[in-house]
């Protein structure tokens, strides 16, 4: 039996923040009443579906959503597909969650009951608020048509080369969660994390690099949205990539 301080040490560690600036009343209040009616069950899913209140024809996968914006436009533009978004980072969560029921800071609240999904939107969106290392082990193999990885945190140091998110372990469970065939979207604007995953996956034997020319991962994919993250790297002069990768 695993004891609770077995269980606190079994957990990977995370390294970056949780919580930033005071969350204020809107958003906590969305935190409180709405999150729980979005948030994904903790005991293991069987079925990718049943994690939502109508089956979708696709899955997608986001992981470190940041404050959301990719995640609620591209959820808004494809309502046959049902989306998972994960992120640590608590105001990141309730940025989201403001996206999603249109309840900003300012508005009137809601009686807790009556909070829900904005009504031009399709209820398509489920979130695990938590390190996504700790869902891997919950979700069953094929279970993405797609998968994003936008802008993770570069760790740019050798010392924290631990730190970053593509590694062998964590590829291992991507191509598990992805179906054959399915896209692993990863974008970087940093120099050592460009160097970095394309050492990773040109060792990968379970993803093929889709490029065809040296140019077409300079430009972003034809349905891409604009991350907080790609603004700021673009406003102080970086270039973004982005690697696209399918499961063999
Ligand atoms: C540099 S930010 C990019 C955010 C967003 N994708 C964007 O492009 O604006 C990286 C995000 O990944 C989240 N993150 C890092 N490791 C994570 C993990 N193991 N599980 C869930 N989220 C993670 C961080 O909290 C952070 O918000």
């Amino acid at each position: 039996m695993i004891n609770n301080s077995n269980a606190e040490a079994a957990k990977p560690k995370f390294f970056g923040r949780r919580k930033g600036r005071v969350i204020r009343k809107a958003k906590s209040f969305l935190l409180e009443n709405f999150l729980p009616k979005i948030k994904l069950p903790a005991n293991k899913i069987a079925n990718i579906a049943k994690c939502f209140n109508s089956p979708y024809n696709r899955y997608c996968l986001e992981i470190g959503f940041g404050d959301g914006e990719h995640l609620a436009a591209i959820a808004a533009t494809a309502a046959d597909t049902g989306f998972i978004g994960v992120e640590v980072y608590k105001n990141g969560v309730a940025n989201l969650l403001s996206l999603l029921t249109g309840i900003k800071e300012g508005n009137d609240c809601p009686a807790d009951a009556d909070v829900s999904i904005s009504a031009n939107r399709t209820d398509n969106v489920r979130i695990f608020d938590d390190d996504v290392r700790l869902l891997f082990a919950s979700l069953p193999d094929s279970s993405f048509d797609k998968i994003y990885l936008l802008f993770p945190d570069p760790w740019p140091k050798k010392k924290h080369s631990g730190r970053r998110f593509i590694n062998s372990d964590n590829l291992r469970e991507l191509a598990r969660l992805l179906k054959k065939g399915g896209i692993l979207q990863i974008a970087t604007d940093h120099q050592v994390y460009k160097r970095w995953v394309l050492e990773q996956m040109r060792e990968n034997k379970d993803f093929v690099w889709l490029a065809k020319c040296s140019n077409d991962w300079r430009m972003p994919p034809a349905d891409w949205h604009e991350t907080k993250y790609q603004r700021k790297a673009i406003r102080e002069g970086r270039k973004p990539v982005f690697f696209e990768y399918q499961r063999r």
